[in-house]
Order: structure tokens, then C-alpha cells, then sequence
């Protein structure tokens, strides 16, 4: 039960889905009564209460809703947003021993078996997800006697989060020619509830919004001025560590800040090359699996040969509670991630991120293109292939200043390293990025290049087969 003291400025009214909604802006009213003057509107924090018996009269072990739009229905799905205090009433209606318990929440209700008797629980719900309400009498649940609670987006409908994917034609433009400078950067780090998969949410941690944070660009022997902040609404504190830094941390030692903090550092970038940056912060594992990680391009003196197209592309890998594919909001799991066994593998993000309309790499036949293309792990190499294509050019371990390797079908790239391919477009159709240990594309790790323009028979030319999935 809500404190009396709570009660007398809240005033409850029935809406239409048969919810009672204690309207108010919130558990917080109890200090500020001036707020339940705003009553009336459903605000974003309110009480949400459900009552529910056992049987129903159906003579099944099941919980029965009673009133509004649950009336009747059986195990119905309750149903709440984050914020919201849930209030759920369960009244024995059959005589035999029953209570309601949620895991989650740490809530039950006292186990009664007198006809007519009652018991509430209330608590708040923080989390996007679902959860099972059902009776802890031994055999019960196993009978039958379970139902879920939906906060936020239901399931069934898909939950939907935040786009967190980076775009890949998201590419800074060449430095061109000039002398060394002061280059200032502003990285942000956010955790935003993303989109991992069709109807499957998680909490990512990122830089800037996106996975991978932004492509940074600048030339050799350039100062890096690095302005970084740790978005107030964070729950954890976040750092980061510039591969191509010289000093200890990579920078870390600089940038460790809580929530809300903010600070500026340099570095002077001494190595041409294309490195990662990624979050520092202990479990450092834990925070890039979630998403913490970027690159910056460090382009020698005399710049990079110019192609028709850039892209950034990066891996990782994603270490969730439920298992891959299961719809709603996903939880961090760290057990599987010290076993390195993830769920989800993915490039810049969210499963199968750069095979949308959106997302997808394009490009014409007769041009060049070059992927600049890291891995943020935390634990997997990547096995780098286009499907299709043959790399002309790579520059192994994304030395730019050793000679590139020359006509490879798959390249090896660690986490916390990167590589850049390079190669031209002689027919059209759609190549497909993988990481070359295939199993991972059934776990989420594919991209498409779009490429457009005329055939070259002379090149490829044959009779198309069903069902090839290319
Ligand atoms: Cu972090
Ligand atoms: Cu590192």
C-alpha cells in the first residue's frame, strides 16, 4: 500500500483502459503536494493498479483479472511504463493456497488460502522489459498459474529503442595538404536504450549516440585537443583510451568522469595509422561490449590516394541474458561475457545494422572503394571478407606506412586493432561484409555493398540460381 500521507493528495481516477491510475507526477508528490494540483493528465510517473484472483471461477490454476480492460481475461498481461509505481491486488477466490511473486522486483505477496481474502504489492518499475508474475506454491506455475508484466513497449508489438547505428558512409573528408595543428575533438559519453535487433533493445553505452562513436580524422603530428564529457543521465562513470596516443592510459589516466563531469585533454599524434579508442572504465570489457568504441584515422604527411568512397565499419560482440532473437529489452549478462560467449556479433552496432535501406554501404561500378574497418571486441578477431570482392589493397594491421599487402580474399584484424582495404568495382550487385568464421553471420554480423551500374559478362556472367541468399 502507498503511505497515507501519499494518498491524501493523489486522486485516482478510472481511465478507459480500465486502469486505475493514481495520477500525479509521481512518488515524489509525497514531499511536494503542489504537484497533485497538476493531477488529471497521465503524467510521466503514476500508479498503475491491477487487481487479480485466483481461478476466477474457471476451476484452472490461473490468475483472472478483475475490472477494466483486463476483466475476465485470463493470466491477462499487465501492463506499465518506466517510472511508474505498479499496485497489484490478488484476491483468493478459490480457496486453496496462492500468492503472487515477482523476481524482478523482489515483491511478493503473502500466501493465503482463505476464500475472499486479499494481499497488494507495490513497487516501481525502473527497467524497460518483461517480467513474470506467477504463484510460488510448489507445481502452481508449472500449471499454469503465470502471466508477465510489460513495461514499456510490449514485446508483441516490438520494443523499439534508439537508432545507435553509426552510419558507415559517415566518413570525415581528407586533410589534404597543410602543417600540423591543434585539432579539437568533443566526444560524449551517453548510454541510450538502442535498437540491437527487430523488436530487441539493450542499454548501450556509446560515444556520442552511435556504435562505433564518430570516425575522427587528423594528420600526423597533430595536436589532439580531446574535450570529453559524461552524460548527467549516465549511471557510470566513463573514460578514454586513444590507441593512437603516447602516454599511459592512452589517455584513460585523464578522463575517468562521473556522471555529469567534464574535462579536456591533448595528445600529440606522433604514428600515422588507424587506431581504436574505446572506454577504460572497469569492467573495460563491459563497457565496449556495450558499445563504448571508435577510431581516428591518423593520416601520414603526404595523406592517403584518393578513392570514389570511404567507409567505417566495426565489429564487436554483445553478451546479453536472453538468448539471440528474443524480443523485448535484453540485459548485460558478465558471466557470458568472462566465458566469451556472446549472442549477438555485430558491425557498427545492432544486428545486421548495414544491411537496411539505411545503413547499407553504396557504390558505383568503376569506382574505388576504401573500408576502414576496426575491431572493438571486446574478445573476437575478426576473420574480415567481402563476399564477392578481392581486396587490391590492405594495409595489414592498419599500418599506413608499411606497404599494403596486395590481392587478399580475408584479413585478420584483433580486437582493439583495425585494418584498411581497399578495391575497385568491376560488376554490380551485392557483396556482403562477413567475418569469415561464418557462424557469427547467424548471430547478426552481416553487411551489404550496394554496388550499381552495368555488367561486365566478360567478368562474371552466368545463369542466377534461387536461393543462393547473395
Ligand atoms: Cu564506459
Ligand atoms: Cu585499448
Amino acid at each position: 500500500m502507498l503511505p497515507k500521507s501519499i494518498l491524501a493528495f493523489t486522486l485516482s481516477l478510472i481511465v478507459a483502459s480500465g486502469m486505475i491510475l493514481t495520477a500525479a507526477t509521481g512518488l515524489s508528490l509525497a514531499e511536494t503536494p503542489d504537484t497533485a494540483r497538476d493531477a488529471g493528465a497521465r503524467s510521466a510517473n503514476v500508479t498503475v493498479e491491477y487487481t487479480l484472483t485466483t481461478g476466477g471461477g474457471t476451476g484452472q490454476l490461473v490468475f483472472v483479472g478483475v475490472g477494466g480492460e483486463i476483466d475476465g481475461e485470463i493470466n491477462p498481461t499487465l501492463r506499465a511504463n518506466p517510472g511508474d509505481v505498479v499496485k497489484i491486488t490478488l484476491l483468493n477466490d478459490d480457496g486453496m493456497l496462492h500468492d503472487l511473486v515477482i523476481d524482478e522486483f523482489n515483491v511478493a505477496t503473502d500466501q493465503f488460502a482463505d476464500r475472499d481474502a486479499q494481499d497488494s504489492i507495490t513497487f516501481t518499475v525502473d527497467k524497460i522489459g518483461e517480467y513474470v508474475y506467477y504463484c510460488s506454491v510448489p507445481g502452481h506455475r508449472q500449471a499454469g498459474m503465470w502471466g508477465k508484466l510489460v513495461v514499456g513497449e510490449s514485446a508483441a508489438q516490438g520494443a523499439t529503442g534508439a537508432d545507435i547505428v553509426r552510419d558507415p558512409a559517415d566518413v570525415p573528408s581528407a586533410i589534404g595538404e597543410r602543417e600540423p595543428e591543434t585539432v579539437r575533438v568533443e566526444l560524449v559519453a551517453e548510454e541510450v536504450v538502442g535498437q540491437l535487433a527487430d523488436g530487441t533493445v539493450m542499454t548501450y553505452f556509446t560515444f556520442n549516440g552511435t556504435v562505433p562513436g564518430p570516425m575522427l580524422r587528423v594528420r600526423v603530428g597533430d595536436t589532439v585537443e580531446v574535450a570529453f564529457r559524461n552524460e548527467t543521465s549516465s549511471q557510470f562513470p566513463h573514460s578514454v583510451d586513444f590507441h593512437a596516443a603516447t602516454g599511459p592510459g592512452g589517455g584513460a589516466v585523464y578522463s575517468n568522469l562521473h556522471p555529469g563531469e567534464e574535462t579536456v585533454f591533448t595528445f600529440k599524434a606522433l604514428n600515422s595509422g588507424l587506431y581504436v579508442y574505446h572506454c577504460a572504465t572497469p569492467s573495460v570489457a563491459h563497457h565496449i561490449a556495450n558499445g563504448m568504441y571508435g577510431m581516428i584515422l591518423v593520416e601520414p604527411e603526404e595523406g592517403l590516394a584518393p578513392v570514389d568512397r570511404e567507409f567505417y565499419v566495426m565489429q564487436g560482440e554483445i553478451y546479453t541474458e536472453e538468448p539471440y532473437g528474443t524480443p523485448g529489452y535484453v540485459r548485460f549478462d558478465h558471466d557470458k561475457m568472462l566465458a566469451e560467449a556472446p549472442e549477438y556479433f555485430v558491425f557498427n552496432g545492432a544486428a545486421g545494422a548495414l544491411t537496411s535501406e539505411e545503413h547499407a554501404l553504396r557504390a558505383n561500378v568503376g569506382e574505388t572503394v576504401r573500408i576502414y574497418f576496426g575491431v572493438g571486441g571486446p574478445n573476437f578477431v575478426s576473420s574480415f571478407h567481402v563476399i564477392g570482392e578481392i581486396m587490391d589493397r590492405v594495409y595489414d594491421q592498419a599500418s599506413l606506412t608499411s606497404p599494403p599487402l596486395t590481392d587478399v580474399q580475408t584479413t585478420l584484424v584483433p580486437p582493439g586493432g583495425a585494418t584498411v582495404v581497399e578495391f575497385a568495382l568491376d560488376v554490380p550487385g551485392r557483396f556482403i561484409l562477413v567475418d569469415h568464421a561464418l557462424s557469427r553471420a547467424e548471430r547478426g554480423l552481416v553487411g551489404h555493398l550496394v554496388v550499381e551500374g552495368e555488367g561486365d559478362p566478360a567478368i562474371f556472367d552466368g545463369e542466377l540460381t534461387a536461393g543462393s541468399g547473395h
